[in-house]
């Protein structure tokens, strides 16, 4: 079950998870963007016998989120994998940015994970087994220039499977996060439309990964069972030092936004 799959990264985990034989079901708002998704995963699929679902459901509302991902495991029967995709970024100047921003994004990124995850854990804890896996960001790892709204959401996301892995351990459920880099997808493309011109220097250097390039390396780590999936190597480093580098990356960071106010 794949919210957020009609699109980039949720998209290339489905049709990579379809070339493996699973069933799926994905879930976003738009309906008409999901057909076309369902049909690109459907070609994808190795066996005749295989479904793919498309649901429509907005996942900041709980009984619709709830709702849906009851349709598909009456469907598709207990869901062994939850990827929680759906989410939002909206960059921007603190000062700029509408308290109403920052609800939304929340309501999204973290609420929206947190109910699909509430909604299928009876059914994993049920099956003994099950694997969810939250996409965070690097910017779950390391707080950025102008994303105030979105780094914070990812935190959240964070702290949720930090906490959470522990607590589903007995019941043999795992959870993982991603910390994807920048990836070409919809939502970078959007996001490159409001980014501060200091939070586009901060990140033009960072290498550009594709969707199928993450989908490649979720599916790795989930199989690996890693906890922490961190694309690349420098999402790597992050993962692994972020609080060691972190005054380093800020003194850095501060440096670029400092030289293009000066250049102003
Ligand atoms: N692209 C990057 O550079 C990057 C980097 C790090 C992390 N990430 C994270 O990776 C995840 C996927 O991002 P992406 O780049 O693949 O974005 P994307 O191509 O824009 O896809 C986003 C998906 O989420 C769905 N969605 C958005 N709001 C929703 C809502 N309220 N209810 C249900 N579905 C909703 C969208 O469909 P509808 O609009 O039709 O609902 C779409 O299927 C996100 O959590 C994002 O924050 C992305």
């Amino acid at each position: 079950m794949i919210t957020g799959g009609s699109s980039g990264i949720g998209k290339a985990v489905a049709k990579l998870l379809a070339k493996r034989g699973a069933n799926i079901s994905i879930i976003a708002r738009d309906g008409a963007k999901l057909e076309t998704a369902r049909q690109e995963i459907s070609a994808s699929i190795i066996d005749s016998q295989q479904r793919i679902l498309a649901i429509t459901a907005d996942v900041t509302q709980q009984k619709a989120i709830e709702f849906a991902l009851k349709q598909a495991i009456a469907d598709l029967g207990r869901p062994q994998i939850l990827i929680t995709s759906a989410g939002i970024a909206i960059p921007g100047y603190f000062q700029e940015l509408s308290l109403a921003t920052f609800h939304k994004t929340m309501a999204v990124n973290y609420f929206g994970s947190l109910y699909a995850i509430k909604a299928v854990l009876p059914e994993m804890i049920a099956a003994g087994q099950g694997h969810i896996i939250l996409i965070s960001s690097g910017a779950g790892l390391i707080g950025l220039y102008g994303y105030t709204a979105y780094s914070s959401s990812k935190f959240a996301l964070r702290g949720l499977a930090e906490s959470l892995r522990g607590e589903l351990k007995p019941h043999q459920i795992k959870v993982s996060i991603v910390y994807p880099p920048d990836t070409d997808t919809p939502q970078l493309a959007a996001e490159n439309k409001t980014k501060p011109p200091e939070t586009k220097l901060i990140t033009e250097t960072a290498q550009l990964w594709t969707a199928e390039g993450v989908a490649q390396e979720i599916i790795k780590g989930m199989i690996q069972e890693k906890f922490a999936i961190a694309p690349g190597w420098e999402m790597t480093l992050l993962n692994r030092l972020h609080s060691i580098i972190r005054e380093l990356l800020n003194w850095y960071f501060d440096k670029i936004a400092g030289k293009y106010r000066k250049n102003k």
